[in-house]
């Protein structure tokens, strides 16, 4: 009597589904898998001997085989997908990041929070104290044609004064040559020409803003620096008027104590014409190496309408006069600080730019 090849078969099957659990990681187990299920397992093996078999006992011999595969298969499957699982899991937590930390490192960093820089601080205490004097604020280009940054300002071309405000010239051929301004003295003409065509004389603006001039920065300048203009036109406007609010102005940002002057100068659209000078803040008068060793910082220029601006925008000086005054909004930070050196200005150090905050 033959012993049929499938008496030892729930003891393979025992074996394999053992050997099964025994891998530990997907590698394991694929490379198992030929000696699981694959060609070179007992179930191969087993199939491959039920050809010895008589035909009347092959057909049953092969349905049991055939249960005995599906149970290995089975839980081969499943263990496939448990350690899968598992190999996915390991790779999440490399990846993980961990958002606690990083929410805990931003919070414990303090925020700093910003501030308005010096200039642009300065420049709204100007337009305070000039507004608390009746004065509106209004502001006009940084690239002006020519027109407006010298002619209509009674500097014709080739006049000696433009020697003072070289600037970076665009020439875009006839008839406009573009610069970016000098000075914030062409928004006088802005003002005036807009005024005149609106019927809305008399005018009491000052007008802040950014200049540039081809000077090579030092102590007191800088190529790219800031201006407040002051424009009045009304009637009856003398010098007087002028030095008063001068000297209010003065007072008012500076305080009671500093001195100031009014030098007689030259500017070609105003006359008689004036520079506005303090005494310095750095050496309070002694002499030193912003001030030059003069002991005095000029702020700026001014002086009363020259009637050549006036026909120029078509106003009539027998009706009206007025002043004009342009001073250094960089330079009044620089006095009222007291900077020694208005580089620091533009270097952005924060140990500087902190002391302002
Ligand atoms: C003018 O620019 C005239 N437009 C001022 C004026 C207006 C006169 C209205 C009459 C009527 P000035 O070139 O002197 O003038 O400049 C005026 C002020 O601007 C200076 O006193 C100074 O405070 C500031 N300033 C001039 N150049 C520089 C510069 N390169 N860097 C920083 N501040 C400057």
């Amino acid at each position: 009597m033959t012993t049929s090849p499938l008496a030892e078969l729930s003891s393979h099957v025992a074996e394999l589904l053992h050997r099964v659990q025994l891998a530990a990681t997907l590698e394991e187990l694929l490379a198992d898998e030929p000696f699981i299920t694959g060609k070179r397992s007992i179930l191969s093996s087993l199939q491959k001997s039920l050809g010895a078999l008589a035909p009347e006992d092959r057909k049953a011999a092969g349905a049991q085989l055939q249960e005995a595969r599906r149970e290995v298969e089975d839980a081969f499957a499943q263990r496939r997908s448990v350690l899968e699982e598992a190999r996915r899991a390991l790779a999440l937590e490399a990846d993980r990041l961990d958002l606690g930390d990083v929410v805990i490192a931003h919070v414990a960093t303090p925020l700093s929070v910003g501030h308005p820089g010096i200039v642009a601080a300065t420049q709204r205490q100007l337009e305070d104290v000039f507004v608390s004097m009746g004065f509106k604020v209004s502001d006009g280009p940084e690239v002006e044609s020519d027109w407006y940054n010298f002619e209509a300002l009674n500097i014709p071309p080739a006049h000696p004064a433009r020697g003072m405000w070289d600037t970076f010239y665009v020439d875009l051929g006839e008839p406009e040559t573009v610069v970016l301004r000098t000075h914030t003295s062409p928004t006088q003409i802005h003002l005036m020409e807009e005024a005149v065509t609106a019927g809305t004389l008399p005018i009491h603006s000052v007008m802040p803003g950014r200049c540039y001039r081809r000077d090579t920065p030092d102590a007191r300048h800088l190529a790219a620096f800031h201006q407040i203009e002051g424009l009045v036109v009304d009637r009856g406007i003398t010098f007087a008027d002028l030095a008063g609010v001068i000297e209010t102005f003065t007072h008012a940002y500076f305080g009671a104590d500093i001195s100031s002057r009014l030098r007689p100068a030259f500017f070609p659209f105003t006359e008689p014409s004036a520079e506005f000078e303090i005494t310095c803040t750095i050496c309070r008068g002694e002499g030193c190496r912003t001030c030059s060793q003069t002991g005095w910082i000029e702020l700026g220029g001014c002086g009363m309408l020259d009637p050549a601006v006036f026909e120029a925008v078509g106003i009539d000086a027998e009706e009206w006069s007025g002043f004009a005054f342009g001073f250094g909004i960089d330079r009044c930070a620089q006095m009222r600080h007291q900077i020694a050196d208005m580089r620091a200005l533009i270097e952005n150090d924060v140990r500087f730019l902190r002391q302002f905050s």
